[in-house]
Formats: structure tokens, C-alpha cells, sequence
């Protein structure tokens, strides 16, 4: 090997070098630049497994119709095994591109079946309600890798004890809180934090306790992170009437009430951000972007009784912004063979942060 093409190759390193080097540094200023990037959002209680089978996501798809054939259309009525459901909650959610979604009454066999469904790009977090590990419902966050980096997770119990599993005195249930911290993949300096739960059915003084606990993690993550909170789920109670003190407190509209005092002194944040509250997508997006479909709630009997139609499932953004709300939409439930995919409905927010 000649002296020359030793050189000739040098000198072609080089210029590879410092072509990649300006790239990466090109690369770098796009990603220190803040570009707002939209994301949308989805909160989904997909109903429990209450007539579980041993049937696989794998059988199920094999077992689907011939995709170019029509079925008859409200062939089925009432709730279907989730084995029948699951098919229609992932294609739904798929198809509407969401890069966060929660969901809420999810037990492990649900949360491994979505993950199996959504593919690799998908991972979530959360734990079972029961004993924090995967005993009872989860209220897991499912995100799309490719758009969202986790940096930190953690649950929080919404009873008198945060700290570890249990129920509130009086609540029909264990009931929890899933934090979530994450980065862009585009840019790892835009960070934001989801909170997705689901509140007592029983108890309104546990919704509201649930609602004071999760706005006192929402303010300090505020605080502490100077970045957008995002609140998801099922309230278990609507936004208006004599049950509606969950999204009364959350919305800053009553105040608080007393809650842990661990738990208070943990997330204390002193007086900043002292009028921080969550407000509701539905009023923020512009009108021609809200969903004309309002209840989340239907039940399993449609199309015929409305009686217990009802708006309890939520998607909120903290009042310290650095997000602006593009749109809001209420999905539905139903297929043409007249299989509801759950007794609610999924709820999306598009936000730009
Ligand atoms: C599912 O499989 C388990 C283990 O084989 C069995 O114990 C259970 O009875 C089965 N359940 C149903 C509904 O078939
Ligand atoms: C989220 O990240 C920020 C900044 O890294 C940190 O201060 C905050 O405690 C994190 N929140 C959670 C839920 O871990
Ligand atoms: C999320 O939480 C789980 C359960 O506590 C933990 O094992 C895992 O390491 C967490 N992930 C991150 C990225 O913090
Ligand atoms: C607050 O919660 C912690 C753990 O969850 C518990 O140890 C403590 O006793 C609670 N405080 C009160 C006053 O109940
Ligand atoms: C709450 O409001 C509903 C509907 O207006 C009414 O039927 C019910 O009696 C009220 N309950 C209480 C405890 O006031």
C-alpha cells in the first residue's frame, strides 16, 4: 500500500469526519430547538375481563371473518367475553395514531393482551390495585416508543394510606393513581407527565379525596418540572350534579380536601403555582374540533336505553400550559355486528406542546 492512498484515505476519513460532525451538530440544534410537536392523547376504561376465556389474541385473529364480507349488521347485542372485545379496543385505538393511551378496569390478562396486540413500538407501565404488582384492575399507561422516552414511573393509592395498597373507608374498591414521566424521542428536553386513574364507583368522598391526591401530585410535578401535567381517566362521576365534587376539586372549582398528611408534606411545593388546577380538554379545544358525541359512559344496552348515558371519562391538562388543546373527541363503542368493545367510550385530546 502506497504512502499516497494511505494519504488519499486519510484525507477521506476526514472529510467523512467533519461532514458527520457538522450533521450531528445540525442534528443537535434541531433537537435543542423546542419545534411543537402534537400528540394525541386517549383514556379508554375498557370494562373487566368478566367472562374470562382461555381464548389467545392468536386464536381470536384467526378466527376473524373474511374481511371483504359484510356481517350482519347488530347481529349481537349486550357485553361480549373480552376475547371478542380486545380485537376491536386495539384496532380502534391504532387506527386513531394515539402516543399515550390509558386506560382504566384493565386486569393483567387485558394489559398483556393490548401490549401483545400494539406491537414492539409499544410498552406501558402500571401495577395491579390489588397488592401494587398485578392482583385487581390496573390503570395502566400504554406509549408509543417511537415518539415518547419513559424517564420515570410510579402508583400512588387514593385512600388514606398513598403509600401502599388500600382502600379508602366506605370505596367499593382499591383504587389507584399511574404516574408517568417522558421525554420526546425528538427531543429529549421536552418532558411531560401523565397521572391516569379511576375513581370510586361507591364513594364520592373517595373521589374527591382521589381528585385532592392527584392534584397534589399534579402541582408538584408542575413545580418541579416546569413542564406540561396531563390528568386521564374514569371519574366514576360527572362534571356537573350532586356527585360531581371529583371534577369540581380537580378543576379547581371547590377546594380541596384533607388528604394524607405524608403524602401532603412528600409533594409540598410551598405557594407556587397556588392557583394551579386541571382544565378540562372538552372546554379548551376549538369548537369545531369538539366531538359532537358528550357521553363517555353508555353501558352495554345500545342503542336503545340512553338512561344511564353519562360523561365521566376525562382528559385534562394542567393550568401551568405549555400545551394548547387542538382537538377533543368522544369515539365510539359500536361495531356494524353490534359488538361494543366496552361499556364506555374512548376519549382523545390532540395537544401541541
Ligand atoms: C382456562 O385454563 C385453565 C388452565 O388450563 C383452567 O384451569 C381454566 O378452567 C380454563 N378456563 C376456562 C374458562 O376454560
Ligand atoms: C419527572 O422528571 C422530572 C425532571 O427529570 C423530575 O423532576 C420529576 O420528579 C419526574 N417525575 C416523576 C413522576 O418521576
Ligand atoms: C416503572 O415502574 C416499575 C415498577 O415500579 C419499575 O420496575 C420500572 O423500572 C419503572 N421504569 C422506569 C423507566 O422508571
Ligand atoms: C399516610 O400514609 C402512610 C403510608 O401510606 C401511612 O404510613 C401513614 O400512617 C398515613 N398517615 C396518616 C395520618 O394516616
Ligand atoms: C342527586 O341528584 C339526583 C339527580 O338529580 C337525584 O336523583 C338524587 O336524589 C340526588 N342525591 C342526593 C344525595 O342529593
Amino acid at each position: 500500500m502506497s504512502t499516497c492512498t494511505m494519504s488519499a484515505r486519510w484525507f477521506r476519513s476526514l472529510v467523512f469526519l467533519l461532514v458527520n460532525f457538522t450533521l450531528l451538530s445540525l442534528s443537535q440544534d434541531m433537537s435543542t430547538d423546542s419545534t411543537p410537536t402534537s400528540l394525541r392523547f386517549s383514556t379508554y376504561n375498557l370494562r373487566y375481563d368478566s367472562m374470562p376465556d382461555n381464548i389467545t389474541v392468536a386464536e381470536s385473529i384467526a378466527a376473524l371473518p373474511d374481511p371483504l364480507v359484510q356481517e350482519t349488521f347488530l347481529a349481537l347485542s349486550g357485553e361480549q367475553p373480552w376475547s371478542a372485545r380486545r380485537l376491536r379496543v386495539s384496532e380502534h385505538i391504532l387506527s386513531e395514531d394515539t402516543v399515550i393511551s390509558g386506560f382504566q378496569e384493565a386486569l393483567v390478562r387485558q394489559v398483556t393482551d393490548l401490549a401483545e396486540l400494539f406491537g414492539d413500538d409499544w410498552d406501558w407501565v402500571g401495577v395491579g390495585r390489588d397488592d401494587g404488582v398485578a392482583a385487581g384492575e390496573f390503570s395502566p399507561l400504554f406509549y408509543k416508543k417511537s415518539a415518547v422516552k419513559l424517564i420515570s414511573n410510579d402508583t400512588f393509592w387514593l385512600s388514606l394510606t398513598p403509600f401502599e395498597p388500600s382502600k379508602y373507608p366506605g370505596a367499593g374498591s382499591f383504587r389507584i393513581c399511574t404516574v408517568a414521566n417522558f421525554s420526546l424521542t425528538t427531543d429529549a428536553k421536552t418532558t411531560f407527565t401523565v397521572l391516569n386513574t379511576h375513581l370510586d364507583d361507591q364513594s364520592d368522598m373517595q373521589r374527591r379525596v382521589g381528585a385532592s391526591l392527584i392534584l397534589t401530585r399534579a402541582r408538584y410535578e408542575a413545580v418541579k418540572t416546569r413542564s406540561p401535567v396531563f390528568v386521564t381517566g374514569d371519574f366514576n362521576s360527572p362534571s356537573t350534579g350532586n356527585s360531581s365534587g371529583a371534577y369540581e376539586i380537580i378543576t379547581g372549582a371547590s377546594a380541596p380536601v384533607a388528604i394524607n398528611a405524608t403524602f401532603a408534606a412528600k409533594y409540598d411545593v410551598g405557594n407556587q403555582l397556588s392557583d394551579f388546577k386541571m382544565l378540562d380538554f372538552r372546554g379548551q379545544a376549538p369548537r369545531q374540533y369538539v366531538s359532537n358525541n358528550f357521553a363517555t359512559y353508555t353501558g352495554f344496552n345500545l342503542p336503545t336505553d340512553t338512561s344511564d348515558w353519562e360523561r365521566i371519562d376525562f382528559i385534562f391538562g394542567g393550568s401551568n400550559l405549555g400545551w394548547t388543546s387542538d382537538a377533543y373527541k368522544v369515539g365510539s363503542s359500536l361495531s356494524d355486528d353490534g359488538t361494543l368493545a366496552s361499556d364506555h367510550r374512548p376519549v382523545f385530546a390532540d395537544v401541541t406542546i
